[in-house]
C-alpha cells in the first residue's frame, strides 16, 4: 500500500495544495524554513492522527487558522482515502473512506520516523522504549497486537483493587485471582517482546556499525520471567509491601529494552551523533524485521538525516531504502541524497512544492500539480 499524493489545508506554512509522492523514494529539498519537516508532519498526521513532535498537536493548526487537515490518497487495492482533521477546540476526525479506523490490518501503511524530537525513544524513558516495541510486535504479528492493551487493563484493574484494600473497601483475600490474571497476560506479552528484540539484535549490531557505530548492542531486560506460576509467587511474595505502596511492583509493565554503545548504556554516555544514528539503525532494524516477517515495509520518513552522514554512509541508507517500500527524506541540498533508481526529488520552498523530474531541473513531472492556496472552497 503506497500514498500516491497528499493535500494539505490549514497545515502550517504549507500551501493548501496536493503534492504527488513516488512510489520510491522522495527527496524533498529546500532551504531552511522552507517547509520540508512541515510535509514530512503533514504525512505523519495523514497517517497516524497526531504530530510525531512533542508538544500540542494544535501547533499544526496555521496560525491564522481554526482547523487542520490532511487527505492522504492510498495506492492500494481500494485505493483509498485517509483523512485527518484537527479543529481548535480540539476535535479530531481520522477516517479511512470516511469511515472511522478500526486498526484493522491493511488499513493503512505503517511508518516510522526519524525526526530529532524522536531521539527520545533511545535516550528516553524506558516507557517509550517499550510502547515502540509493542508496536513493532503487533506490527511483526498482527495476531499479538491487543497484548499490551490486555496486560494494560489488567493491571489498571488490579492497581484499583490494591487502592481499595488499603482504604478497607476491599478485602486482601481477593487479590489473588487478579495475581493470577495479571500473570495469565503478562507471560505472553514478556515472551512477545523477547522475541522482537531477538530478531531486531543483529541487524541493529549490524546497521549501527555500518554507520560509525562502534558494539552497538539492543538487549530485553525484562523485570520478570514468562512464567506464570513464578510470577504469582512473586506477586504474593510482595503483597504485603504492595498494599503500602498501592501499585503494582512487579511485571513487565517495569521492562527496560536497553540500548548499549561499547558496553556502556547509551542513554547516560552516548554522544548527541551518536543517539542519532542508534535511532536511526534502530529504525531500519525494525524495516529489516518486518520485512524479513513478510510484512509490508513501513513508510520511512527521515527529517534532514543526511547532513551528518559522510557520502559512503549516505549512499549505504538511500541503498537500503531503494530495495523496498516507501521514503520520503528531507534535505537542504539535493546533492545530499545519492541517487538512486526511482528517486524523485521534490523542491519545497515558502511551503509550496515542484517535483522536478530528476537531473532536470526545469521539467514538472506530471501527476503533480500544485493548486494555489485558497482556489478551491475551504471544506
Ligand atoms: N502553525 C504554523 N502556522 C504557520 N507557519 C508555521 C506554523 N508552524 C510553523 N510554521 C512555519 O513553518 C516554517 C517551515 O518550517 P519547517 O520546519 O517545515 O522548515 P524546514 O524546511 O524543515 O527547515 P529546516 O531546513 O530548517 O529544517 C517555519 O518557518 C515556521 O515558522
Ligand atoms: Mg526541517
Amino acid at each position: 500500500m503506497l500514498i500516491a499524493s497528499l493535500e494539505c489545508r490549514g497545515f502550517r506554512n504549507l500551501a493548501d495544495a496536493r503534492t504527488g509522492l513516488a512510489p520510491g523514494i522522495s527527496v524533498l529539498h529546500g532551504p531552511n524554513g522552507a517547509g520540508k519537516t512541515n510535509l514530512l508532519e503533514a504525512i505523519y498526521f495523514g497517517l497516524a492522527g497526531r504530530s510525531f513532535k512533542a508538544g500540542s498537536d494544535r501547533d499544526m493548526i496555521r496560525y491564522d487558522e481554526h482547523s487542520v487537515r490532511v487527505e492522504l490518497a492510498l495506492d492500494g487495492a481500494e485505493g483509498s482515502l485517509l483523512l485527518a482533521a484537527l479543529d481548535r477546540s480540539g476535535e479530531r476526525r481520522h477516517r479511512v473512506d470516511g469511515r472511522p479506523l478500526t486498526g484493522a490490518r491493511g488499513e493503512r501503511p505503517l511508518v516510522s520516523v526519524f525526526h530529532p524530537d524522536r531521539l527520545q525513544l533511545v535516550k528516553g524513558p524506558a516507557a517509550h522504549r517499550r510502547a515502540h516495541l509493542d508496536r513493532l510486535v503487533g506490527a511483526l504479528r498482527p495476531s499479538r497486537s491487543d497484548l499490551r492493551a490486555r496486560f494494560g487493563r489488567t493491571l489498571a484493574q488490579r492497581n484499583a483493587l490494591v487502592s481499595r484494600i488499603r482504604t478497607g473497601q476491599a478485602s486482601a483475600a481477593s487479590l489473588a485471582t487478579w495475581d493470577e490474571r495479571l500473570a495469565a497476560e503478562a507471560v505472553p506479552l514478556i515472551a512477545s517482546r523477547a522475541e522482537a528484540v531477538d530478531g531486531l539484535a543483529e541487524p541493529f549490531t549490524r546497521l549501527g556499525g555500518s554507520l560509525g557505530l562502534e558494539a552497538a548492542e539492543l538487549r530485553y531486560r525484562p523485570r520478570a520471567e514468562p512464567d506464570r506460576e513464578a510470577i504469582e509467587t512473586e506477586l504474593a511474595a510482595r503483597r504485603e509491601r504492595e498494599l503500602g505502596r498501592a501499585y503494582t511492583t512487579y511485571g513487565p509493565q517495569l521492562d527496560e529494552i536497553e540500548v548499549r554503545l561499547g558496553g556502556r548504556p547509551l542513554r547516560r554516555f552516548a554522544s548527541q551523533g551518536q543517539q542519532r544514528v542508534a535511532l536511526l539503525a534502530l529504525l531500519f532494524a525494525e524495516r529489516e524485521a518486518l520485512l524479513d516477517a513478510r510484512r509490508p515495509a513501513p513508510v520511512m520518513l527521515l527529517d534532514d538525516v543526511m547532513s551528518e552522514l559522510d557520502p559512503t554512509r549516505r549512499r549505504l541508507l538511500v541503498e537500503a531504502l531503494a530495495g523496498a517500500g516507501q521514503a520520503v527524506i528531507t534535505a537542504t541540498e539535493r546533492e545530499h541524497v545519492p541517487a538512486a533508481p526511482g528517486l524523485r526529488p521534490i523542491a519545497v520552498r515558502d511551503g509550496r512544492t515542484t517535483a522536478l523530474a530528476a537531473g532536470d531541473a526545469a521539467a514538472r513531472e506530471p501527476g503533480d500539480e500544485q493548486r494555489a492556496a485558497g482556489e478551491r472552497a475551504a471544506g
